[in-house]
């Protein structure tokens, strides 16, 4: 167990029914000829894209960005830095639709979906377990898991640094 204390904001089979909820309305949005590219954002969404696959019904292909801006602090630099792309990753011509775990300062967001673009997506959604609803955001996320407080918050792929991302629930560190 983590020594901070931890109190748990969403449990695993609140998540667990939310992300169905979510699976069968993108199923629902999407069509079989649409050659879905779905697009995690590591690392935080590592966990939340292998759940959320699993409950998508339609044909879809499945890849990663590296995208970071916290480092090892409770706040974004306000700098993105985008790592590991993988050079096989066949944006252009995709309709995308982007995995993240959290939306917070909206600054990843307000990157990557401009970056996809540029790559020659032609279609970018986004769906986002958590969104706090603090930001200014270019692009809204088509699809929420939960509107979150605006504390800090881990567990289910969300990391402190890169610690408490395994814990099944998610939880708010109430030292923040
Ligand atoms: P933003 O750029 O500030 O919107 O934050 C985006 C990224 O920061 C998310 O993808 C997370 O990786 C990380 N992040 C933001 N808020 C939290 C949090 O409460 N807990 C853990 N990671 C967070
Ligand atoms: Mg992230």
């Amino acid at each position: 167990m983590p020594e901070d204390p931890l109190v748990v904001v969403y449990t695993r089979e609140q998540i667990s029914e939310r992300v169905r909820m979510l699976g069968e309305s993108i199923s629902r949005t999407y069509g079989s000829g649409d050659d879905l590219l779905v697009l995690g954002i590591l690392k935080g969404s590592f966990i939340f894209l292998a759940d959320l696959v699993r409950e998508i019904e339609i044909p879809c292909q499945i890849e990663f960005i590296r995208v970071s801006s916290y480092g090892d602090a409770l706040q974004s630099s306000g700098h993105v830095k985008i790592g590991c792309v993988d050079p096989e990753v066949r944006i252009r011509g995709r309709t995308v639709l982007l995995v993240e775990d959290i939306i917070d300062s909206g600054v990843t967001m307000n990157h990557v979906v401009p970056l996809l673009r540029t790559w020659g997506a032609v279609d970018v959604e986004i769906c986002a377990l958590l969104h706090k609803r603090l930001a200014a955001l270019e692009k809204e996320p088509r699809w929420v898991g939960f509107d979150a407080p605006s504390e800090f918050l881990v567990g289910y792929g969300l990391g402190r640094g890169d610690d408490l991302r395994h814990l099944p629930y998610i939880g708010s560190l109430s030292c923040y």
